[in-house]
């Protein structure tokens, strides 16, 4: 597929308002998106589990407008007025627009709440880019009716790209692979697709409690991050590490290989941390605690042959990884030992999660 093949017939008959709401899950990457290209295309594949809890719950109430030259939207969180993130819903319209053409054509009040702490720095974008991606796609579909479901989450993977990459994985769960590589077949670097292979038991519902270490704003976003991989010193090792990164994690998940899994995934979290020291400039988002959590993880797991790691994302915060059967005993070394580290002791008990669901009102 192409971005022309997103691109809509020309339509007819504009609905005069309406209103639709949709709430979307965040995503933590396995094998880690750092670097893109033009166009929100990603340099190397990723991997993530869709979550469940953390989540962004928007809705989008539309009214036709008179003059169609100009876009015309208010946006809202938790009931307040937020036009600091007017600019990245801008961009995003600009971006959209082509795939959208009735973006002009409305007045638009995007009312959004997450139902986790929005300074928790925790990612809002994935969610809230894929809620806001799927509300506008249920106003095209009043329009074109004829898309297959699969089209439809395609596109809405598509939309939510271009507002934030890691969106496009927020769409469907429980695994999702974002980006063109030999070893999955139909993966796209335009849209995120279903893990289409075996996926052995021991990772169904596997348990992600995300220990909140430093709740404050990033010095460095995501965005800075991505484009310090240019002319980066290991930028082209780093990509390759992702394709076999992917092509090794097969096996691993076909047959339930938990201690090559965690080798893995705590490998591409210090990856993704190891690009970001060694960009220039350099820059540490890892604070003293994320390493105490890290160090107590790796001892723990030692002593008990529990089958407990973390992944990291672009900031301070732990997520800590297990399966579901082993629960009881890593939550409550959890709770008694890593708790301490974290911001007012908050921490948030997420799982594997399926992807977005439609709220009907
Ligand atoms: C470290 O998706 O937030 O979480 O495309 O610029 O919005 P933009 O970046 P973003 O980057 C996420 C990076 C990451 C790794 C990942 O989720 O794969």
């Amino acid at each position: 597929m192409t971005e022309q093949d997103f691109i809509p017939e020309k339509y007819s008959n504009l609905i005069e308002s309406g209103s639709v709401t949709w709430e979307s899950p965040s995503n933590i990457a396995l094998v880690k998106y750092w670097g893109k290209k033009k166009h929100q295309i990603p340099e190397n594949p990723s991997i993530s589990f869709t979550l469940n809890e953390c989540k962004t719950i928007t809705t989008l109430t539309y009214s036709k407008k008179e003059s169609n030259d100009y876009f015309s939207f208010e946006v809202f969180l938790e009931g307040k007025k937020k036009d600091d993130f007017k600019p990245k819903i801008q961009t995003f319209f600009e971006r959209v627009e082509p795939y959208l053409p009735f973006l002009r054509d409305y007045h638009f009040k995007i009312e959004t709440k997450n139902t986790f702490p929005h300074s928790s720095g925790i990612a809002s974008s994935a969610s809230g880019m894929s809620a806001l991606a799927l509300c506008l796609m249920s106003v095209e579909k009043l329009y074109n009716t004829g898309n297959t479901e699969e089209f439809s989450n395609q596109k809405a993977s598509f939309l939510a790209r271009l507002g934030s990459g890691s969106a496009c994985r927020s769409i469907e769960g429980d695994l999702i692979v974002w980006g063109k590589t030999d070893s999955i077949e139909n993966s796209s670097d335009l849209f995120g697709v279903k893990y289409p292979y075996k996926v052995h038991e021991n990772f169904k519902n596997y348990q992600d409690t995300i220990l909140l270490v430093d709740k404050g704003e990033k010095q460095v976003s995501s965005t800075v991050g991505h484009n310090l991989m240019h002319n980066h010193p290991f930028a082209e090792q780093r990509f390759a590490q992702a394709h076999n990164n992917l092509n090794t994690l097969k096996p691993i998940l076909e047959t339930g290989d938990l201690k090559n899994f965690i080798a893995l995934v705590e490998s591409e979290a210090l990856t993704l941390h190891a690009m970001m020291m060694t960009s220039m400039p350099y820059f540490i988002l890892m604070k003293p605690n994320t390493l105490e959590i890290i160090n107590k993880i790796w001892r723990f797991r030692q002593e008990t042959g529990l089958h407990i790691s973390f992944t990291l994302d672009a900031g301070a915060n732990v997520h800590v990884l297990y399966p579901k059967k082993e629960t009881r005993q890593i939550l409550e070394f959890i709770k008694n030992e890593l708790v301490v580290y974290c911001q007012n002791e908050q921490y948030i008990c997420d799982q594997i999660g399926f992807g977005a669901n439609q709220i009907n009102e």
